[in-house]
C-alpha cells in the first residue's frame, strides 16, 4: 500500500489523509511504495504488453504505469488519455547546440497541450477519491488549463488564480473555455500561489498545485514512459526547464525508482535550465556546488554521486526568492516550492543547473520551430541550455541527450509572431525595456491582391 513520507523527518502518513505538507514540520511530501511484488523483467513486460491494449487507462501514458502510482480503482480514474507523447530527433536543433545528435520528447503534445495533463489525472483521480467536488490551482496558464479541462471531465468546480496580464492567452482561453472560474489577481504567480494555498487550508477547496504530491506522481511517468520508448536505455542526461520545480522533481524520482527497482542500469544528469531573470534554484546551486567543490563533469558518474551524498548535502541551505522577470511567462517564478526536491534529484543524478538569457532563449525557441517541431518559451531554456553548456565544455558533444519540451508552440502565439516580426521586447530589472534581437526570423511579406505582382515578389 503506498503511504505519504515526508522528505525532512521521514513521518508517514495514510494516502486518505487531506495533507499537503507534513503536518509535524511542514517538510513535502512523497507518496511512497512498498511493491514487494515489482520484480523488474515481469514489470517491464507486463507494462509493455500495455501499448497493444484498447483500455483507456492501459493507453494512458500514466496509468499504464499504475504498479507504482497512488492506488485507485479503475471506475475512479479520471484520464483523458494523456502521455504517449513523442521523442523526435532535432538534428537543426544539435547542430545548432554543438551536439552530434539531440533529442526532444514533446511534452506538448499532451490532450491540453502541456505536461500537465500528467499530473492532473492523477491529481483528479486524488481528488475524487478523497471526496473533493471542487479544486484550486495558481498558475502561469498551462496548471489552470489542465486543472480546469481535467476538472470538468470529473464533474468538479475549478477555481484558478492567475496573475494579471501575464499568462499566456492561449491558456486563458483555454481555462475559460473548459469552465473555469478564473480570478487574475493583482499580483504575480508567487503571490496567487501564496494566497490559493491560505484559501485551500480553511476550505473544501482541495489544492492541485504541484506542491500536491499525487500530481507528482502522475508526472513521475515521463521517466517511465521515456525509457519504455527508448527500450529500457537511460541517456545520459535529461533536460528540462524549471519554474516552480515540480516536474524537475517529479522526472528525477521517476528514474530513481526505476534505478533503484533495477530497470535501468544507471540515473541521467537531471539538468535544470531557468531563465536569468527567475534564477532562484540556479542561484543556489551555484552557492552549493562552490562551497561544496562540486564539478560534476570532471567527474565520473558514481564519483560524483558520492560527492554528492557525502558532502554533508545541502539541508543547511535555504533559496532565497528572486523578484522573477522573463518572457517566458510559464516559468517567471520567484519562489518555487519544490525546490528540497529538485535539489535532492540533483543530488540524486549528480545533475546540474544552468541559466539562459532572454536572448538565448528566443533564439533557441525559433531553431525548435525550424525544425518543425516548435514549443512555448519556457520549453526553449532546454536547447539554449544544452547549447551553453556545449560551448563551456560541461555537456560532451557525443553525451546522449533527450531534452524534455514542456508546452505546445500554439500556447503562446504573441511571442512567436512578435519575434518574427522583430518587435520581441522585454522588461529589465530596472524596469528599463531592453529589445530583442530577432536572429532567427521569418517575417511575412505583405503583397497586393495581384497574381503577377505575386509572381514577381517570389521570382517565378
Ligand atoms: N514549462 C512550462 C510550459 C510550464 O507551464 C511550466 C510550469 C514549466 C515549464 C516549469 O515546470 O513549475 O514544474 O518547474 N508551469 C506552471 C503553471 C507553474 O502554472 O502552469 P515546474
Amino acid at each position: 500500500m503506498p503511504s505519504l513520507r515526508c522528505i525532512k523527518c521521514q513521518s508517514d502518513f495514510p494516502t486518505s489523509k487531506r495533507i499537503y505538507t507534513c503536518p509535524k514540520c511542514s517538510g513535502l511530501l512523497d507518496v511512497v511504495y512498498e511493491a514487494p511484488e515489482f520484480q523488474g523483467d515481469r514489470i517491464i513486460s507486463a507494462w509493455d504488453e500495455r501499448r497493444a491494449s484498447r483500455k483507456s487507462i492501459d493507453q494512458s501514458g500514466v496509468w499504464r504505469f499504475r504498479e507504482l502510482l497512488p492506488e485507485a480503482d479503475e471506475s475512479e480514474i479520471v484520464t483523458m488519455m494523456e502521455g504517449a507523447t513523442p521523442i523526435w530527433d532535432a538534428p537543426r536543433c544539435a547542430e545548432y547546440a554543438g551536439m552530434s545528435r539531440l533529442s526532444f520528447k514533446h511534452l506538448g503534445m499532451n490532450p491540453t497541450g502541456s505536461f500537465k495533463d500528467l499530473g492532473m489525472t492523477t491529481g483528479i483521480t486524488q481528488a475524487r477519491r478523497l471526496g473533493a467536488t471542487s479544486v484550486a490551482c495558481a498558475s502561469t496558464g498551462n496548471t489552470s488549463a489542465s486543472m480546469a479541462a481535467y476538472a470538468a471531465r470529473a464533474g468538479m468546480n475549478a477555481f484558478v488564480f492567475i496573475p494579471s496580464g501575464q499568462i499566456a492567452l492561449g491558456k486563458l482561453s483555454q481555462a475559460l473555455d473548459y469552465g473555469a472560474i478564473v480570478l487574475q489577481i493583482d499580483g504575480d504567480f508567487d503571490d496567487a500561489m501564496r494566497l490559493v494555498r491560505e484559501v485551500a487550508n480553511k476550505s473544501p477547496l482541495y489544492l492541485l498545485n504541484s506542491v500536491n504530491p499525487f500530481r507528482l506522481e502522475g508526472q513521475k511517468t515521463i521517466a517511465f514512459e521515456m525509457m519504455q520508448q527508448r527500450g529500457w536505455q537511460a541517456p545520459d542526461r535529461v533536460v528540462v526547464p524549471g519554474g516552480n520545480l515540480g516536474n524537475s522533481s517529479a522526472i528525477a524520482k521517476g528514474f530513481h525508482e526505476l534505478f533503484e527497482r533495477g530497470v535501468i542500469a544507471k540515473m541521467p544528469k537531471i539538468t535544470i535550465i531557468q531563465a536569468e531573470g527567475a534564477n532562484p534554484l540556479y542561484r543556489m546551486w551555484v552557492r552549493y556546488r562552490d562551497r561544496e567543490g562540486v564539478e560534476p563533469q570532471n567527474r565520473d558518474r558514481e564519483g560524483a554521486e558520492l560527492q554528492y551524498r557525502d558532502g554533508k548535502g545541502a539541508e543547511d541551505l535555504k533559496l532565497e526568492p528572486v523578484a522573477a522577470t522573463t518572457l517566458a511567462t510559464a516559468i517567471k517564478i520567484g519562489a518555487p516550492l519544490s525546490w528540497p526536491k529538485a535539489m535532492r534529484g540533483l543530488r540524486w543524478s549528480a545533475g546540474e543547473v544552468e541559466q539562459v538569457t532572454e536572448q538565448e532563449i528566443a533564439d533557441a525557441k525559433a531553431m525548435i520551430g525550424r525544425d518543425g517541431i516548435g514549443c512555448e518559451p519556457a520549453s526553449a531554456v532546454t536547447l539554449a541550455g544544452v547549447r551553453k553548456m556545449v560551448a563551456a565544455g560541461s555537456v560532451n558533444r557525443d553525451e546522449d541527450v533527450v531534452a524534455i519540451l514542456t508546452g505546445h508552440v500554439l500556447k503562446d502565439p504573441d511571442y512567436t509572431v512578435n519575434y518574427h516580426a522583430g518587435a520581441l521586447s522585454f522588461t529589465g530589472k530596472n524596469g528599463e525595456r531592453v529589445a530583442l534581437e530577432s536572429r532567427y526570423a521569418n517575417a511575412f511579406t505583405r503583397v497586393p491582391a495581384e497574381r503577377d505582382a505575386i509572381m514577381g515578389i517570389l521570382g517565378l
